[in-house]
């Protein structure tokens, strides 16, 4: 078997850690890439070579990539950001830079589903602009990977759950959404670079075993969490960006929020291939549900 040297962006990130185990318990050497240094640690000690910044910093994003077999490109979330999309876009003009500057072969860039298109779609824009601007570096083989709604995201409603009872977004409650674990997507994407394969530019989209409603997904999780009366609630689009604010975002992310809760609604955020097995992930939102018992619990005794 061939060894690699891989570049991983958000090594402390849900999909980054999973990836990177997965890929050092390959034997590939990984540059394990994140912010913070100590978060790091751990993976240094498991064989990683780390390296931490800002991602809008090309020179570090450079110092990674350079002589590496591929990088997993990723732009991270900006919740924190002053101005999320300003944030995310010179992330990705930096990752971009820094790829071409390097002359990588091969990125497996994290994208999304509805990344097709190029509005409306809140902050899954920025994913179809980098999907652009990737394809435009020559002799570059890049795979857009689109994967679904993270089950992950149900973490977020942690204080909603403790405080009202509840999880309420503008998702339609009957909408079923392609929901999936990170674990799952990081397994397939090692796959991915493991082989190092793909060539060109292709889109690969990837789900979890079946998709899921919000009001399915939260009666799962209400049962996990002891709490079998755990209600979803579908908020109109003005309460959900007021509930988001209140709970803490800025009006632009509650608003770029609401704009990819409407598109999912108006169903223009939806799968545009096959969603044959090798598309899907294993892990069952029942399965999820276990680990988020076990955070909610955490959270919990520590409040
Ligand atoms: N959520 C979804 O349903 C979904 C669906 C499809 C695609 N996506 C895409 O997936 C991306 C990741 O989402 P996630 O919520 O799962 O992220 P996440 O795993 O929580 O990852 C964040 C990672 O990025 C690092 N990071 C954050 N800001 C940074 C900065 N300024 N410079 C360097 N590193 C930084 C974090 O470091 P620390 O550990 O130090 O914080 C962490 O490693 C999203 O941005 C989105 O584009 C999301």
């Amino acid at each position: 078997m061939t060894k690699f040297t891989f570049a991983i962006m958000g090594a402390t990130g849900h999909i980054g850690h999973h990836l990177t185990e997965e890929l050092l318990k390959k034997g590939h050497q990984v540059r394990a890439l994140g912010r913070d240094a100590r978060k790091l640690q751990e993976l240094k000690t498991k064989g990683a070579e780390i390296l931490s910044g800002d991602f809008t910093d090309s020179s570090l994003l450079f110092k990674a990539f350079k002589e590496c077999n591929a990088v997993f490109s990723f732009i991270p979330p900006g919740l924190n950001a002053d101005d999320m999309e300003v944030f995310r876009e010179k992330t990705a003009e930096a990752i971009a830079q820094a790829i071409a500057k390097a002359r990588v072969s091969y990125v497996l860039n994290l994208s999304s589903i509805g990344a097709n298109l190029s509005s409306g779609n809140g902050p899954i824009k920025e994913l179809h602009h980098q999907e652009e601007r990737l394809n435009s570096i020559e002799n570059l083989n890049v795979l857009h990977f689109r994967p679904g709604f993270f089950m992950e995201n149900f973490q977020m409603f942690i204080p909603s759950i403790k405080n009202s009872e509840m999880i309420a977004t503008a998702i339609e409650n009957d909408l079923p959404i392609p929901m999936v674990a990170t674990s799952d997507i990081a397994l397939k994407i090692s796959e991915f670079l493991d082989a190092l394969k793909f060539t060109g530019s292709t889109v690969f989209e990837f789900v979890g075993p079946r998709d899921m409603t919000m009001a399915e997904a939260t009666k799962v999780i209400g049962k996990a969490i002891g709490k079998p009366d755990l209600k979803y609630t579908q908020l109109s689009y003005e309460q959900a960006e007021e509930k988001m604010i209140a709970s803490g975002m800025t009006h632009q992310i509650a608003k770029l929020m609401v704009e990819m809760h409407r598109a999912f609604n108006e169903r223009k955020i939806r799968l545009t291939q096959q969603m044959t097995a090798e598309h899907k992930g294993k892990t069952t939102m029942e399965e999820f549900s276990k680990i988020f018992s076990q955070i909610y619990n955490l959270i919990k005794k520590a409040a």
